[in-house]
Parts: structure tokens; sequence; C-alpha cells
């Protein structure tokens, strides 16, 4: 049914963060007497391992660089690689610049360049609205001042040349790829997008060729096979000094580049 030895970590995380037991009351104490309640989220703990559901959702918590968001079905649970974006940023970036973070989810991103770059203005976009409602709750419990979120579609309802850097996750699954089995308890509109995975890609690329300012960058995650689809848009609206970056198992998911 699941790895047994996955399920038995999972519970003690599930234990100690959900629960607030001690490694003593989990290791040692073990004819504690253990609650209704506790019981009942124990029974339901189990129930969601079952179906699937992945730990963060169920603990409402990822870490994201050195923080902690707030995460549930609403946005997409983030990922290690996602970090490598942000360490781009902080390591090429340091003058007060403005950065837009589209399609912004639980604001993983835009909030962490924010807070490890408190001169930078940083926006969050995102058509989600219960997407917006968690990023939110992030912006909130994380105290952070220099993030703003917007509700848009991409880039649309931005000015011309308004941003020195724009930054995206975007969703670039294939509408019948077998992975998404694996995802099922993710939002689709994170996941999934037109064109074999490539439509909303296009869409930032060409929308960042009038927001971003002359010499302004643009850095995307994409899949893995995607590097010389990704690279070939880039090239055609007009963006130079195209780089790839791997990921943390050596494949090419991150595609950066600066708009002529
Ligand atoms: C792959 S998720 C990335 C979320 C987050 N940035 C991260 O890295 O974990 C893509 C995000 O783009 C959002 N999105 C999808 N279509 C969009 C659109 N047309 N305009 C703005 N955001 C969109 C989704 O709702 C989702 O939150």
């Amino acid at each position: 049914m699941f790895d047994s030895d996955a399920i038995k970590n999972e519970f003690i995380l599930f234990l100690k963060e959900k629960l607030h037991f001690n490694d003593s009351e989990i290791y040692i104490d073990s004819d504690k007497a253990i609650s209704n309640t506790n019981k009942y989220l124990i029974k339901e703990f189990l129930k969601q391992k079952k179906e699937g559901v992945p730990l963060d959702y169920i603990l409402n918590s990822s870490k994201f660089y050195e923080y902690e968001f707030f995460v549930d079905s609403r946005v997409l649970i983030p990922r290690p690689e996602t970090e490598i974006l942000v360490d781009y940023v902080n390591n090429h970036f340091s003058s007060p610049i403005k950065v837009l973070d589209a399609g912004t989810g639980s604001g993983c991103i835009g909030i962490s360049v924010a807070l490890q770059n408190p001169s930078f203005q940083v926006y969050g976009s995102e058509s989600s609205e219960v997407a917006l409602n968690v990023a939110s709750i992030n912006k909130n419990n994380l105290n952070v001042e220099n993030f703003l979120l917007i509700c848009a579609d991409w880039l649309s309802c931005f000015k011309t040349k308004t941003f020195d850097l724009v930054l995206s996750n975007p969703p670039y699954i294939a509408d019948q790829d077998p992975h998404l089995e694996d995802l099922k308890h993710e939002p689709k509109k994170a996941l999934v997008a037109k064109d074999s995975g490539l439509g909303d890609l296009k869409l930032i690329i060409e929308q960042s060729t009038k927001v971003l300012k002359k010499g302004g960058m643009l850095i995307l995650e994409h899949g893995c096979e995607q590097e010389n689809e990704v690279g070939n848009i880039l090239k055609e609206n007009n963006f130079l000094d195209i780089k790839n970056f791997k990921d943390f198992q050596n494949l090419p998911r991150i595609t950066l580049a600066t708009l002529e």
C-alpha cells in the first residue's frame, strides 16, 4: 500500500509538528494515554496518507529557503529546485530593483527574495484568487513589508518598462503527462499548460518584452526537456545572453536571459 519506512518517518514528524509530542513521548513513554482528539487526528493522518496526500498539506507547512510557508491544497508545494532562482537573485543583484514573481502561488519565490533583499520592491502576481489568499497569509506570517500581491493574468496588467527582473515558475506540464497522476492533490492550474506544457512559458516570455526595462532579466523554471524550446522562444523575442542552469539532479531546469 505504502512504503512503511517513509510513512513511519512522516508519522513521527506528524506527532511532533501537529500533535506536539516530544521525543520521550514518542520513543520511550509508549504507554502514554492518547486523548480522543489526538486519536481522531491520527486516524485522519493515516486515511490521508492512504489517499496519497503530501505531508506538507497535512502539516500545513513547507520549508523553502530559510522560511516556513503555510500551504494547503490551494497552492503548489514549494520545491527545493526553485530555491536556485532565489539563490541566483541573491548572488547577482544588490542595488534596489523592482522585481516580479509571476504566478506566485504560496509566495515562496517573491517573499524569499523580498526578505533576503529588503531594498528590493517585489511584486507577486497570481490569477488564482484562492492561491492569493494563501500568499497573503504567508506575507503576514513572515511580516514582509516589501512584497505586494496583485491579482493578474500573467503580466498583462503591468505598464511598459516596469521591472528590472521577472521571475517565474509557471505551469509547464503537458495535459496528458503521466507524472500528473503522482501530483493529483496539487492544483491542476499550477501544473498544466497548453501547447505541450509550453503555453504559459511562451506568454510570460512575450509579455516580459513589454514589462521589462531595457537590459532587464527574465529567469524561468521549466521542465527538464524544455531547455531548447525555451531558449528558442527567448531568441525569437529578442532576448540575449541565454544561459541554462541545472537543478540538484543535474537536469536543465532553469533558463535566464537579458532583454536586448
Ligand atoms: C508551478 S506554480 C508555482 C507557484 C510558486 N511560484 C512556486 O514556485 O511554488 C504556478 C503558479 O502560476 C499560477 N498561474 C497559472 N496561470 C496563471 C495566469 N494566467 N496568470 C497568473 N498566474 C497563473 C498558478 O495558479 C500557480 O500558483
